[in-house]
């Protein structure tokens, strides 16, 4: 057992929602347009049609059945399909900064925490805003911590990565309390106008508090943690500061999220599966002993294969809750926002366990136990 405790999480979801029949018809829309404008292309075989999207296709392969957006108008205007951000002066502060800030906000009010008792802040997500200043230093100056603030990027294990990095400040005495907090503004990635990927990603942020556990009361003690990372090509964003110096520069839409979902899907799952098994014998655990388990959501369909591979028996949905229904798939945030949903009915000494998958591959796995009030 280490000596850091996730003492609180906090949550923000933009205000507005995007049904699948929504996404779906937008999509539909410009499709029958671009079918239209380019029907000699097509009629000389110059060129392919385009294939509708459907809604019972989206939630059949993936369990999706809405995303939150920072901008739902922007995304669902056929002229433009992807959010709309008012570009904000030097000295405001940014959207992911601001997101963060909301759900770094909760998980200091639900502990009872000044932002005084907080010597660092860990902004860990899939893409950033900025280079730099640090959105991490922008959400610590905001909330006028005296202490340190960095940002840090591992793909959909941004979230579990943080809280490993978290958990290991406290460890080495760097700091006695730190504010993991996860924006995960995945909107502006998505490329719209792919029938393949358009309904994947959804916009949150989740923050956790973790703090020293001498100086912290109830909360979740940390048992044990694990990373691994295995290179892939599979899950790719080609997007970043050097595409305006690459020679031939790459049109805009190669720099959104492309993935090859299948191959992802047959590979991730055994390796995840393989990782969290592991990692319990490792700690003389068995499988039975985690009352929970919050996975990443990115497809319900690898969720309900790593967790029965996991439990080696059927298993309820209160095992492994899912929030990708009402989220998509929220890159690092996922398995946070499944923890923060759904970590209610735990009686002292009950476990839990934490697992992220993604690109990289990359896999983040935390193993909790619930503390005496
Ligand atoms: N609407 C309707 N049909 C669609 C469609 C859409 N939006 N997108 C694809 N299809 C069709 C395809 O054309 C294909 O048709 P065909 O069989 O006639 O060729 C069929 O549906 C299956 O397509 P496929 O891409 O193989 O779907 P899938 O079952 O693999 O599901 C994902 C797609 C993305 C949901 C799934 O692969 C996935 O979630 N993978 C893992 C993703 C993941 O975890 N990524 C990590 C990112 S962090």
């Amino acid at each position: 057992m280490t000596n850091a405790v996730i003492r609180s999480s906090g949550l923000w979801t933009p205000p507005e929602s995007v049904s699948n029949d929504e996404l779906v018809a937008c999509y539909n829309n410009w499709v029958e347009r671009w079918n239209r404008d380019n029907a000699d292309a097509i009629a000389s075989g110059q060129t392919e049609p385009k294939a509708p999207s459907s809604s019972g296709f989206i939630e059949k392969a993936s369990g999706i059945k809405s995303r939150y957006t920072i901008d739902k108008a922007g995304v669902l205007d056929i002229d433009r399909m992807r959010p709309q951000v008012r570009r904000r002066a030097d000295d405001e502060i940014s959207v992911m900064a601001e997101a963060g800030l909301a759900a770094a906000r909760e998980a200091l009010e639900r502990a009872g925490r000044d932002p005084a008792d907080v010597d660092g802040v860990i902004c860990s997500a899939t893409t950033m805003q900025r280079t730099y200043p640090c959105i991490a230093i922008e959400i610590q100056h905001a909330l006028g911590i005296d202490g340190f603030g960095y940002d840090m990027s591992v793909a959909c294990s941004s979230g579990t990565f943080g809280l490993i990095n978290a958990i290991n400040a406290i460890e080495t005495g760097q700091a006695r309390s730190i504010l993991l907090v996860t924006p995960e503004i995945t909107t502006p990635q998505l490329n719209f106008r792919d029938r393949d990927s358009h309904f994947i990603f959804g916009d949150v942020a989740v923050a956790f508090l973790i703090e020293r556990a001498d100086l912290a009361e109830g909360g979740w003690s940390i048992l044990g943690s694990r990373m691994k990372t295995v290179y892939s090509n599979n899950i790719r964003s080609n997007f970043g500061f050097m595409n305006a110096c690459e020679n031939p520069e790459p049109a805009f839409e190669d720099r959104y999220f492309v993935q090859e979902g299948r191959k992802v899907f047959k590979e991730v799952c055994p390796m995840v599966a393989e990782l969290i098994l592991d990692q319990l014998q490792s700690m003389q655990l068995a499988a039975n002993d985690m009352k929970r388990l919050w996975l990443h959501q990115a497809n319900i369909n690898m969720n309900l294969m790593i967790a029965r591979k996991v439990f080696d028996r059927e298993f309820s949905e209160d095992e492994a809750p899912v929030i990708l229904d009402e989220f998509a798939n929220t890159a690092g945030a996922g398995s946070l926002v499944a923890f923060h949903r759904h970590s209610d009915g735990f009686a002292p000494g009950e476990k839990g366990l934490l697992c992220s998958f993604g690109a990289g591959y990359s896999i983040g796995s935390v193993i909790v136990e619930k503390r005496a009030a």
